[in-house]
């Protein structure tokens, strides 16, 4: 994965959900409808612009996220910079997948996010219902025109792949998974080796846990040894692993501790420790 411009990724992305507003694009949802707890987006703006500035080039965004409310902030935060130089990853939502759908669905996130392209387009999930043939067969054809550059899948089981992988002419550059130190049922190794042989790159959701990991015990006294915090623990345990995370993070303390991780080696035993928790 890289840039339009040919650079490579910043080993940590930028997650979104919750920027822009919760609410949801699904009209079948728990919380449709719902009135969006969110007054903040000029600091939401100046958070995702001080990310880019020092260094994380790649963003994380959904149709689902504040009904592509979210699209909008990011649009509006990228908006003057070098677009070939940024990474931007969307994700269709279960009720865009049908005949017909995809193309406007895309073409709304474009016009949310002010660009022309989507450097990677992720189905968000494996949905029920959705017939898969039809659906591959509208985002195959997006990535022919150029306007999407790479396919990827988000929440798919090694099962789940294969089905996807029979049908797609594109190849499955990425899968968005759920995954932590603290939560590997997903990522287990069948799915790393997998993923590896198909050169399938790993993206971590969650990858802090939504703070979880900044409670746990054996995590605070590594990230005390290297004079760190729990979440950077986290996050430099993941990177070990070869995992792309995307921490989502407004707090400028946090964006920079979070690009900091980079740096954090890790022995072999922590990792040991960490890989066993
Ligand atoms: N594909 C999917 O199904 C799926 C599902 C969930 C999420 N995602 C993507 O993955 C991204 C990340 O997941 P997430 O947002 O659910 O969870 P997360 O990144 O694990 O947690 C975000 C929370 O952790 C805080 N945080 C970030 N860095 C921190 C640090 N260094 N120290 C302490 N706290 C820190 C943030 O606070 P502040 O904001 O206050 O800094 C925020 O409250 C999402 O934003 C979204 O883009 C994808």
């Amino acid at each position: 994965m890289h840039t339009k411009s040919g650079n490579p990724l910043f080993p940590i992305g930028i997650g979104t959900w919750n920027i822009g507003g919760s609410f949801s694009a699904d009209p079948t949802a728990k919380y449709k409808g719902a009135v969006p707890s969110y007054d903040n987006e000029s600091a939401e703006i100046e958070a995702l612009r001080y990310s880019i500035a020092n260094g994380q080039n790649h963003i994380d965004t959904a149709e689902l996220y504040g009904a592509f409310h979210t699209d909008e902030v990011v649009g509006k935060a990228i908006e003057g910079l070098s677009r070939e130089d940024l990474y931007i990853a969307d994700k269709l939502w279960r009720t865009s997948l049908g005949t017909g759908l995809v193309r406007p669905t895309v073409d709304k996130m474009l016009q949310k996010l002010g660009t022309e392209y989507l450097d990677m387009l992720y189905i968000h999930a494996p949905f029920e219902g959705v017939d898969w043939q039809e659906a591959i067969l509208q985002i195959d054809a997006l990535i022919d025109e150029g306007i999407v550059r790479d396919f990827g899948v988000s929440n798919f089981s090694v099962r789940d792949m294969e089905e996807v992988r029979k049908i797609a002419r594109h190849p499955i550059v990425a899968n968005q998974m759920n995954y932590n130190v603290l939560y590997k049922d997903e990522v287990n190794e069948e799915f790393k080796a997998y993923c590896e042989e198909n050169h399938i790159q790993i993206i971590a959701y969650q990858p802090v846990k939504r703070q979880a990991v900044m409670e746990d015990t054996t995590i605070q006294s590594i990230a005390k040894n290297h004079n760190v915090t729990p979440a950077q623990i986290a996050i430099a345990w993941l990177l070990t692993q070869n995992a792309l995370p995307i921490p989502k993070a407004i707090n400028m303390k946090h964006i920079d501790e979070n690009i900091n991780s980079v740096a954090i080696e890790l022995s072999e035993h922590e990792q040991e420790i960490l890989g066993a928790l």
